[in-house]
């Protein structure tokens, strides 16, 4: 009997420090449902290896996001945690999957042209098929929802037409899950620039809010934050002319859950000088117990290591169920 429990699964690269983007965007909306769905929460080491990382960074990046999932409220009893890597099945999958994902499909992917322009001295294989391992990632554990931020909405639907295209070719194998993205703050803007996206890989360190960020930073980068350069500086949501306001006006209400109207009231006649501290106010409280219980959490390995090794048994097991009848069905000789 399948498990009868909806399942939902994400992941994040530990390519850079968590930014206050993929908390308000991914993990914040990760953990409310645990007790009604079966949760698979990953690092994608993997993934990051498709733009160049230092070795030892990486390995502390992805043994604090785990520790920064926990104190985000994800309990290992209830979530299962674990390493991209620690699961090879993925990555079997993700071959499979390479084979069944068009070149045209590849070459549409907004993160490729992105990251590919950014990086021109490394644009490798694994940046361009980076979608079917990602795809594969997510039809491994057959999950209903995949809660992500806007950007990554194409490679889910991506997902959905690699799954239903095996589907169609092979009969029923994958469930076609659907993206979940939350209402506010899917897409967090750079405090520096409200064009481009917070990023975890900026290199302007003042564009970004860290989750591991100390409170009296904070408060000066909401400081400093760009406004717009209208005349009637007040706070209204109106993201076409002002999206310097609208972005911050998006953080105050996802992390306050104040609807826009009511931010609006609060700040009339204030302007941006009484806006900016309030919203880094919201945001340092908000961050303030994470960053905490993350730096307690990091300082016990043995617990840690205790919950990414459980975490990996439990994918492997799930994951290697999907990837037994996917070579089956592809006509792979069993083991
Ligand atoms: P990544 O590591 O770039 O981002 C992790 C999650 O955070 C969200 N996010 C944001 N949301 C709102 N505003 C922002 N500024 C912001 N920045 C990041 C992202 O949308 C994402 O949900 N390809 C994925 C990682 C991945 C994955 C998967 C996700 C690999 N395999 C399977 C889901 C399922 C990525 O690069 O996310």
């Amino acid at each position: 009997m399948e498990n009868e429990k909806k399942v939902m699964l994400s992941g994040i690269q530990p390519s850079g420090d968590l930014t206050l983007g993929s908390y308000l965007g991914a993990i914040k909306h990760w953990g409310a449902r645990a007790e009604e769905f079966d949760c698979y929460y990953f690092m994608a080491d993997m993934h990051s290896i498709t733009v160049r990382q230092d070795p030892a960074a990486l390995r502390r990046r992805t043994l604090e996001q785990l520790a920064q999932y926990i104190a985000c409220g994800l309990d290992p009893e209830k979530n299962t945690l674990f390493i991209q890597s620690h699961v090879p099945e993925q990555a079997c999958l993700g071959w499979v999957l390479n084979c069944y994902t068009m070149f045209g499909e590849l070459s549409r992917m907004t993160q490729f042209k992105d990251k590919s322009a950014k990086n021109k001295e490394n644009i490798n294989g694994g940046l361009f098929t980076y979608p079917a391992l990602m795809a594969a990632d997510i039809l491994a554990y057959q999950p209903d929802f995949v809660p992500v931020g806007e950007d990554q909405k194409q490679h889910v639907e991506l997902t959905r037409n690699v799954a239903q295209r095996f589907n169609s070719i092979y009969g029923e194998t994958f469930k076609i899950p659907e993206p979940y993205i939350p209402k506010v703050g899917a897409r967090i803007m750079s405090l520096s620039d409200p064009t481009s996206k917070m990023s975890k890989s900026d290199k302007d360190p003042n564009g970004s809010i860290y989750l591991m960020e100390r409170r009296e930073d904070i408060l000066r980068k909401f400081k400093r934050a760009v406004t717009d350069c209208d005349t009637e500086r007040c706070v209204r949501w109106d993201p076409a002319a002002k999206p310097g306001v609208a972005n911050l006006m998006q953080i105050y209400s996802a992390c306050t859950g104040k609807p826009y109207e009511d931010i609006e009231r609060e700040f009339d006649g204030l302007g941006y000088g009484a806006f900016k501290p309030a919203v880094g106010e919201a945001v340092a409280d908000l961050l303030q117990p994470i960053r905490e219980e993350s730096g307690r959490l990091l300082a016990d390995k043995a617990y840690l290591e205790s919950v990414y090794r459980a975490g990996a048994e439990k994918a492997s097991h799930t994951a290697w169920k999907t990837l037994r009848k996917v070579y089956k069905k592809v006509g792979f000789v069993a083991r």
